[in-house]
């Protein structure tokens, strides 16, 4: 089984993503570490050990840091991240390790097969790189959430995961750690509807229902002020690891903007014809929307 660690601050679709997680049999989620940003590392750390009680999966979450790399995020306890969905209340504790330690431990076990989901700011993963350099050798590969090659979600330019801690994504892009970025252009793509809201709740089991709970969460949130899509960005993400052929990638050397205040979090990417070995990442170009939405029907019902 592909030993995989989830990187994760849910947030609505990254629950969703959990959901889908769970239903793989050939990956073995080694632990979800967790992170500030869709809420405070609390709340998204107490969100994790719900979802994982309420599904029924007992592996370790994991805490990580409270603070992006190089700027701040303060945001009020009352913000929770996960809208109306009822979960069970965990009385799990998180793992009595700090989340860098975690990662670098795992990553030694596994002698250079360790994955990486990163859905949620990098900055886990940069404090590892800051703190153990030599785990650059010894990750398979990351595959992550984040970034926006047209337009932005956060500002006009720049995707939230990147925007909330644009320099830990900087370390992890010069990290010559093999990256594929799925992007905000495709993961907005591939959203569902009402109607496939339905489907889930019909097939009723644990996992459906709350997805489709989920689903509807999000709905209410954001369709509000535009058009009836219901986006499930995280999830994207962690199919394009599962399944890589309903996604297109192409390779591009990729920065990001860490000092000019107004762009910050931006993508930049080098369209230039430069030799291959200087491109640091695939990105996301196309999704199989189709295949993506059976794929989800297929996981849960
Ligand atoms: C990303 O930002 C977060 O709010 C979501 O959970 C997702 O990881 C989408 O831009
Ligand atoms: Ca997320």
């Amino acid at each position: 089984k592909r030993p995989i660690i989830i990187d994760c601050d849910p947030g609505l679709d990254d629950a969703v993503a959990l959901i889908l997680a769970h239903k793989v049999e050939d990956i073995d989620v080694l632990g979800l570490t967790t992170i500030v940003g869709n809420a405070s590392v609390e709340n998204t750390s107490r969100n994790a050990l719900n979802i994982l009680d309420t599904i029924g999966w007992n592996i370790p979450v994991i805490k990580g840091a409270d603070q992006p790399i190089g700027r701040e995020r303060k945001l009020p306890n009352k913000r929770k991240g996960l809208g109306h969905v009822v979960l069970q209340e965990s009385e799990r504790e998180l793992y009595n390790i700090n989340a860098v330690d975690f990662i670098y431990n795992e990553a030694i076990k596994h002698n250079g097969q360790l994955e990486i989901l990163a859905i949620g700011p990098m900055t886990n993963i940069a404090n590892t790189l800051l703190k153990y350099p030599d785990i650059k050798k010894l990750i398979k590969a990351i595959t992550f959430m984040g970034g926006a090659t047209g337009t932005g979600n956060i500002t006009p330019w720049a995707e939230f995961n990147m925007y909330v801690d644009p320099h830990a994504a900087d370390i992890v892009f010069k990290s010559s750690i093999p990256l594929t970025m799925v992007a905000l252009d495709v993961t907005k793509r591939a959203f569902l509807t009402l109607e496939d809201t339905d489907y889930f709740l019909s097939c009723n089991n644990i996992h459906s229902r709350l997805f489709a709970d989920i689903l509807l969460a999000i709905h209410k949130r954001e369709c509000l002020w535009r058009e009836d899509a219901i986006e499930i960005h995280d999830a994207v993400a962690f199919i394009a690891m599962i399944l890589p052929e309903i996604i297109k990638k192409k390779k591009f050397h990729v920065s990001i903007e860490t000092n000019n205040k107004g762009s910050l979090g931006s993508i930049l990417l080098d369209y230039r014809n430069i030799p291959e070995s200087d491109k640091n990442m695939d990105i996301s170009v196309d999704i199989d929307v189709e295949k993506f939405k059976s794929s989800l029907k297929k996981l849960v019902c």
